[in-house]
């Protein structure tokens, strides 16, 4: 069975993003293939650019596309096998995917983690049983760890925006009020390390990722030292891998700006969205010149579309 979980799954990630830009400037030409199949996309969690692109992109290979917000629509779930079910949970995620997989030809789960159990969230359990008991294909809408939609949207635009074959690549730490997932930045250094890509990343001591996906990539906590240059500067907070789902004080000044990219000579910035404006990134870049997060969105329509596309034609990602 193919699922869509990781760049792990794929077995030629450039081939696979060419594939894309080859997809959006002829985004009609699939418009029959997907006639008579059904994808479900199920949501623990909110959403709007994974939802609704990937609605758009189904309708644009002519799937049916059906969506259900688990966490408030559907019975509770009871994730663990063997369980005595005599407390709040109603339904087994057995008999959940049993029932999904015969209603669904492809099935979409965004499942956030805890932030709280750490060896829980990286084992990636919820998806892990959903993939256990589905007999249909299933792609990751943004997991406890990993977000490789948003990945393959931020392959395509630095592909698509890059003058060299190897730009230098800046993943930066940015403020926030709150703790959030590692999982658009683990899956971004997976993703540029699958590519080869020249990537550093930069934070304050005490932000270091996962050492799973982060080992081997460059990281420099002088900010302005890692800017030098960078061709694409991707800005995204993330809370503490040790302690898990901590944010410990930062007391220097990560929020970027126009001023900090200029002496830098640095160039694009991008940002997954949704962004907190003026806490993690300054309007001035967010609606500048530099700013790559308009295109980025867009792409998030053929990163969905290319790998359900693989999916309805059985082949490999
Ligand atoms: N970037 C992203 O996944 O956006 P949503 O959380 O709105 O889907």
């Amino acid at each position: 069975m193919k699922n869509f979980t990781s760049v792990a799954d794929v077995q030629n990630p450039i081939a696979l993003i060419n594939e894309a830009i080859a997809l959006k400037k002829n985004s009609s030409a699939y418009s029959d293939l997907g006639k008579n199949k059904t994808i479900g996309l199920l949501f623990l969690n909110p959403s709007l650019r994974t939802r609704l692109s990937s609605q758009k992109a189904a309708q644009m290979l002519g799937m049916q596309v059906m969506v259900m917000n688990l966490d408030k629509e559907g019975w509770a779930l009871e994730w663990n096998d063997r369980a005595v079910m005599n407390g709040n949970k109603t339904e087994h995620i057995k008999d959940a995917a049993m029932v999904l997989s015969s209603y669904f030809d492809i099935i979409g789960i965004r499942c956030f983690p805890t932030l709280t159990n750490r060896e829980e969230d990286y084992s990636e359990h919820v998806l892990k049983q959903l993939i256990k008991y589905s007999t249909v294909p299933v792609i990751s809408l943004e997991s406890a760890t990993l977000h490789p939609l948003q990945s393959l949207a931020d392959c395509i635009t630095i592909i698509e925006m890059s003058k060299s074959t190897k730009p230098k690549i800046v993943l930066t730490w940015a403020p926030h009020i709150k703790a959030l997932p590692q999982a658009v930045s683990n899956s971004f250094c997976q993703w540029m390390k699958a590519l080869g890509m020249n990537l550093t990343v930069t934070h304050p001591k005490g932000y270091e990722l996962a050492p799973e996906f982060a080992d081997g990539i460059p990281v420099e906590y002088n900010q302005q030292k890692a800017l030098q240059d960078a061709d694409f500067v991707y800005v995204k907070n993330w809370s503490a891998y040790e302690p898990y789902g901590q944010t410990p004080v930062v007391s220097e000044d990560w929020l970027l700006d126009e001023k900090k990219m200029h002496a830098a000579n640095a160039r694009f910035i991008m940002h997954c969205l949704p962004v907190r404006r003026n806490v993690e990134l300054p309007d001035e870049l967010l609606d500048g010149k530099r700013s790559l997060i308009r295109l980025q969105a867009e792409n998030r329509l053929y990163s969905a579309a290319i790998v359900m596309k693989k999916l309805i034609e059985n082949k490999a990602i």
